[in-house]
């Protein structure tokens, strides 16, 4: 794994990302704005509507088999093509965070089937996991998500699965950012 790298996410009036919908999909929604950056390390962009701060780290709960599939077959971010993409951030329950490893990975997996799900929209969908609970942060997780225009319903149907899941009851807050470039 490459070290933790730190994320800055700034929603305002600037960026390369238009935002063209957030909605609050459950608890508290994130204030409008037009635009949006995400940046590596240090932000250089002054403050905007609202900041959302994370890092990027290691797996918790991907077994060795997952985790080269997942390695064989996803894209990284930032292909030319995609010019659509989603910020998702998530928080999930005390309920959930009261859990041991084996139990958060067994409702994650077995029961939810999140990996194998995500896996039918690779690579078509790009992402990175953001992790910030630990960084005191009003969510626990800024997932990113990238793809072409053409695989935007492909996206859409992977988000109901994925919510219609024994994991997502002890999701909390979630914010769906919806982004487009030229
Ligand atoms: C975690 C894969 C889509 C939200 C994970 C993990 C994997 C994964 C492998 C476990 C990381 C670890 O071991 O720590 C995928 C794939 C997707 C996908 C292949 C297909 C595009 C999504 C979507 C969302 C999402 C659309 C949000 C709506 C999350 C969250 C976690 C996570 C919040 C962290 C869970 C936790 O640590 O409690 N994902 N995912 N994923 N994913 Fe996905």
């Amino acid at each position: 794994m490459p070290p933790p790298l730190p994320i800055v996410v700034t929603a305002g009036e600037t960026g390369p990302w238009q935002i063209t919908a957030i909605r609050a999909v459950a608890g508290e929604g994130l204030a409008p704005a037009r635009r949006l950056v995400v940046e590596e390390g240090q932000a250089a962009a002054a403050p905007g509507a609202w900041r959302l701060r994370g890092v990027t780290s290691h797996l918790r709960y991907t077994a060795e088999a997952e985790r080269d599939r997942l390695a064989s077959v996803q894209e990284g971010l930032g292909r030319p093509a995609a010019l659509r993409a989603a910020l998702i951030p998530i928080r999930k329950s005390e309920a959930w965070w009261a859990l041991a490893q084996d139990a958060r990975r067994a409702i994650l997996e077995e029961n939810s089937r999140h990996i194998a799900i995500g896996l039918d929209y690779l690579p078509a969908v790009a992402r990175r996991l953001i992790h910030s609970r630990d960084l005191g942060e009003p969510f626990d997780f800024l997932t990113w998500f990238e793809f072409a225009p053409e695989h935007e319903s492909a996206f859409d149907t992977l988000l109901a699965r994925l919510r219609a899941t024994e994991e997502w009851r002890y999701v909390e807050r979630e914010v769906e950012i919806r982004l487009a470039r030229d």
